[in-house]
């Protein structure tokens, strides 16, 4: 009994459209290919043994096997044809880009609203032509009062709640108070003419209040040349604040006392808040107390040896959180210590 060849063709193209359709990559199908027309397939097998028929068998035969590779083939070229198509589709769909995609901006930081107040300060004298230096926030008692003309037990040193360290002989060495002592520095260190800022970090034993932090940043200031004059510490002061507050903004001066200027004054400015007419904030007077200032004592430059008949100066010191506080109208100056970010993010 011999079996119908119709019949053995037919599983033959089934089985191997099975497999083609079942191959998931072009590797797979590749390696489907080659088991199905390669040469040790088994329709290659069966072509091979063409040869040992007669002719009229050989040939109708032939002609069969023929007819089931080009199926074969015509199948391994259709999936081949799929594959790539998805191939292309995945990368395409990987390459693209999405120009309509929101993405998160990256989060940025940035310096904080009291070091940024002190670079614009710094700025707007530098722009006067001062120079910038700075000093120990670690001082001698020599520095931070005596040479300031406040001898031991002098009732000024009352002015300022000092934080005395444990080095030395007891209460000889403080966190400084002011930058005032950055003066003296200064004028030891380098011959007048002077003309200097000096920003920095202070330390009172001040109990926290909405004005008031115990640890804050001054910037002092420092003029000596010849023939300095009040009217020239008046004029800086008013540069100073129209330059840095806006043009609205001006300053006056008020009698006052400091034992290391003669004659002193507090230097204030117009209120932010209100404008000038007076509100709570300025207790109703249109002004806001910036600092102190005044003509440099001649028992200061004598501590660091200058001529008083040959020198004359000004000086100033004001609180650079203060600034920061009046120019962003922070009702509570604690914040600024606090670094809570909602807040830090907004200024
Ligand atoms: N050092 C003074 C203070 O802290 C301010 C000041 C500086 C006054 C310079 C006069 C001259 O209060």
């Amino acid at each position: 009994m011999t079996s119908d060849p119709g019949d053995a063709d037919t599983s033959l193209v089934e089985g191997a459209m099975e497999r083609i359709t079942e191959a998931g990559s072009l590797d797979a199908l590749a390696a489907v290919e080659a088991d199905l027309l390669g040469k040790r397939s088994e329709l290659a097998r069966s072509q091979k043994a063409l040869g040992a028929l007669d002719p009229d068998e050989r040939r109708a035969a032939g002609q069969r096997l023929q007819g089931v590779r080009r199926q074969i083939e015509a199948a391994v070229a259709g999936r081949r044809a799929a594959l790539e198509d998805g191939a292309r589709a995945e990368r395409l769909a990987a390459d693209r880009l999405d120009l309509t995609e929101v993405l998160e901006a990256p989060w940025r930081g940035h310096l904080h609203l009291v070091q940024r107040t002190r670079d614009e300060l710094e700025d707007v004298f530098v722009g006067m032509g001062f120079a910038v230096a700075e000093g120990p926030e670690v001082e001698t008692d020599w520095y931070n009062f005596e040479a300031l003309n406040m001898p031991p037990a002098h009732p000024a040193r009352g002015m300022w709640d000092t934080l005395y360290l444990k080095l030395g002989e007891p209460e000889t060495v403080v966190l400084r108070t002011h930058t005032s002592p950055v003066q003296i520095r200064l004028m030891q260190s380098q011959a007048p003419p002077i003309y200097a800022v000096m920003p920095g970090r202070c330390y009172r034993r001040d109990t926290p209040d909405a004005r008031h932090i115990p640890t804050f940043n001054q910037i002092e200031g420092l003029v000596v040349d010849r023939g300095i004059s009040f009217a020239d510490l008046a004029g800086t002061i008013e540069t100073f604040t129209t330059a840095y507050f806006g043009p609205d903004i001006h300053s006056r001066l008020r009698p006052s006392y400091f034992p290391f200027t003669e004659p002193s004054a507090e230097f204030e400015i117009t209120c932010t808040i209100c404008g000038g007419p007076g509100c709570r904030t300025c207790s109703q007077t249109g002004w806001i107390e910036l600092g102190g200032c005044g003509m440099v004592d001649p028992a200061v430059l004598g501590a660091v040896g200058l001529d008083d008949e040959r020198w004359s100066g000004f000086a100033f010191g004001f609180g650079i959180d203060r600034c920061a506080q009046m120019r962003h109208q922070i009702p509570d100056m604690r914040v600024l210590l606090e670094n809570d970010a909602r807040l830090l993010r907004q200024i």
